[in-house]
């Protein structure tokens, strides 16, 4: 008896220590809810659960005894033998029609719930959907990025989900989901498009993983991508950078031990910007190169539409669609061979071709150069 108290001990122990690390260990637990629509679903998914588990301790409770009050024995004589009962078979029928019934009402509420409009003053974010990354515009600010979305804690947002290509499905396990990412070129003439959207509102800061949820693809499993919730201000100053052009050189950050402005001096004089060669030899590969064919930086002459925007891609924390994560090493092995990757990439390698696309033939330096330039970008 003892030895069972220890094991079930251990069990409950187990289960809720699980329960505590769900959302460290497990960025894309659907258990763990940051948004109101996610917290609908899973309030839901948790009053089946219980009820479930209600209904299985009531079969476990009626068995057990069964097993034992009417067990074999002995002496036992042959048990009634019964072939057919309708009582019976009413009753399983209609027991297990009305939980069906029971289940169905709260979640078809649910699903009208999800369903309805974008709430008044939401901001309206486009997600789209390619092979295999994801591009965000925000149609009122105009700005676009790739593949690391932002958006404001405590506010409505609506995603406005369509596909470039072939259907993906938009789906961040903690904020809420999925929705298909439906191509939107092919359509009957004069026939408005045939948005998905979710519509949420985030109740905690953090950036939280997303994952296409419907194959694409061979790269559809490593077409990830990140949802950054921010505060209002932070948002706000995100957007502002975005929109900011970054035309001028980028500087490496000045060293503060060589700040000699005394604390009340007027306004410090313009540090003097140390110029990073690698990061300007970067520039002007990238700005030469094919790159600016498919790439975007907001400022540059890089204003490609067909692969994913590069503006302040140095503050990302992945890259590769939320399946690297972005360090000058990984930038560079990216660069070099993107099929070895991710199968599939569009984008050409050093000595592979991709899409459309010839091989870059770039050099190690070169690939450095540029890497350093991306990363500059921030
Ligand atoms: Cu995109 Cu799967």
């Amino acid at each position: 008896m003892k030895s069972l108290r220890t094991a079930l001990g251990t069990l409950v122990l187990a289960l809720l220590t699980a329960g505590c690390s769900l959302e460290g260990d497990y960025p894309q637990s659907s258990v763990a809810p940051t948004s109101d629509f996610a917290l609908m679903i899973h309030e839901l998914y948790a009053d089946i659960f219980w009820w479930t588990l209600l209904i299985l301790a009531v079969v476990w409770v009626v068995l057990a005894y069964i097993l034992i009050r009417f067990r074999a024995r002995p002496d036992s004589p042959v048990p009634k033998q019964i072939h057919g009962h309708m009582g019976l078979e009413i009753g399983w029928t209609i027991g297990p029609a009305l939980i069906v019934v029971a289940i169905s009402i709260p979640t078809i509420q649910a699903v009208f719930a999800t369903q309805q409009g974008d709430p008044e003053g939401s901001l309206v974010v486009d997600v789209i959907g390619h092979q295999y990354w994801w591009e965000f515009r925000y149609p009122d600010s105009g700005l676009i990025t790739a593949n690391e979305v932002h958006i404001p804690v405590d506010r409505p947002v609506s995603f406005r989900i369509s596909s470039d290509d072939v259907i993906h499905s938009f789906w961040v396990p903690m904020l809420g989901g999925k929705r298909d990412a439906n191509p939107m070129r092919i359509r009957p003439e004069g026939e408005d498009p045939k948005y998905n959207w979710i519509h949420l509102t985030a109740n905690e800061t953090g950036t939280f993983w997303g994952q296409c949820a419907e194959f694409c693809g061979d790269s559809h499993s490593l077409m990830g991508f990140r949802v950054v919730v921010e505060d209002e201000a932070g948002f706000q100053a995100w957007q502002a950078d975005l929109a900011t052009p970054v035309a001028a050189p980028a500087t490496a950050a000045a060293d503060p031990a060589q700040d000699t402005t005394t604390a009340d001096a007027a306004p410090a004089p313009a540090q003097v910007a140390q110029v990073d060669p690698l990061v300007e030899q970067g520039r002007e590969i990238f700005h030469q190169q094919t790159c600016i064919a498919c790439h975007a930086i907001a400022g540059t002459n890089a204003m490609g539409e067909i692969a994913p925007n590069l503006t302040l891609f140095g503050r990302r924390s992945s890259l590769a669609a939320g399946w690297l994560e972005n360090t000058p090493e990984n930038l560079q092995a990216w660069i070099k061979a993107p099929q070895d990757i991710k199968p599939g990439a569009l984008m050409p390698g050093v000595a592979v071709a991709g899409g459309n696309w010839p091989a870059t033939n770039l050099t190690d330096d070169q690939v450095e150069a540029i890497a350093a330039y991306l990363y500059s970008l921030r």
